[in-house]
């Protein structure tokens, strides 16, 4: 489903991405843990076309060469980023944007528009699901949101959008325990056979919650390690010092 080789990105002549392969089969969550600065947010970046990097190699979705497409063709293919640090857009209002972005989708697989109410009610049961107070949808994107709930808005756009590879940029950063364990029931719910997840994360934690099919090791711009769940263990007990064979700084 989602299959990378050989990607080198850089910016301003700096090489960030150093020849990264990764293998994430449909249906499969993965997780990416690596050092600050190792290249897990250039990576999301590099997938989901946003500008200013110089990019070598291939990545495909479902066949797809992602690489090909403009941002926004991206997302339509089904590609979806819950970012590190999520955009406020003053006077965008938040269920203007989603129902915007759910429609623009729809419109590009020749699906009906979804109305203003129908949309109001399908987003009120993710809230609930979400444990989201409504009020979140009538305020602009994330303005004025605390660091939390903007990571629970990134999963409430996950959910709504339903794509079919979701990238998510340490969502699970700076999140109160219970906030925590609803953004984990979040990506349960949204785990199935025809959606893979690729999370980012700097917390074993997250991953006693969501069982992760298997984890990778990104390091100096390359996957440097991968294992099943006990590898979440061993760099807990180790250290990316122990995992890999990263010089001590
Ligand atoms: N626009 C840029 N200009 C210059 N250097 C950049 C730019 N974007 C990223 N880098 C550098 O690339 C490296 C990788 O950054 P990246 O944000 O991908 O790391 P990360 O693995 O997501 O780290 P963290 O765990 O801290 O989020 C860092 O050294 C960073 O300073
Ligand atoms: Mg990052």
């Amino acid at each position: 489903m989602l299959r990378i080789r050989d990607l080198h990105a850089s910016i301003d002549g700096k090489e960030i991405l150093t020849g990264l392969d990764l293998d994430l089969p449909a249906g499969e969550v993965h997780a990416v843990m690596g050092p600050n600065g190792a290249g897990k947010s250039t990576l999301s970046n590099v997938l989901a076309g946003r500008d200013g990097y110089e990019v070598r190699g291939t990545a495909t979705l479902d066949g797809t060469d992602l690489l090909a497409l403009e941002a926004e063709d991206r997302a339509t293919a089904g590609l979806f980023l819950a970012f590190q640090y999520p955009m406020e857009l003053p006077g965008v209002g938040n269920a203007y944007f989603l129902r915007t972005s759910l429609n623009a989708i729809r419109r590009a697989h020749g699906l009906d528009e979804v109305s203003a109410t129908d949309f109001l009610s399908v987003a009120r049961e993710h809230l609930t699901a979400l444990d989201m107070d409504p009020a979140f949808l009538s305020r602009s994107v994330n303005e004025g949101f605390s660091g939390g709930e903007k990571k629970r808005n990134e999963i409430l756009q996950m959910s709504m959008l339903q794509p079919r590879l979701a990238i998510l940029d340490e969502t699970d950063s700076g999140l109160d325990i219970d906030a925590l364990r609803i953004v984990a029931r979040g990506i349960e719910r949204l785990r199935g056979p025809d959606r893979s997840m690729l999370v980012i994360t700097h917390y074993p934690r997250l991953l006693e919650l969501v069982r992760p099919d298997r984890i990778h090791v990104l390091d100096g711009g390359r996957i440097v390690r991968s294992g099943g769940p006990e590898l979440a263990n061993e760099l807990e007990a180790d250290g990316y010092v122990g995992v890999t064979d990263r010089i001590p700084a």
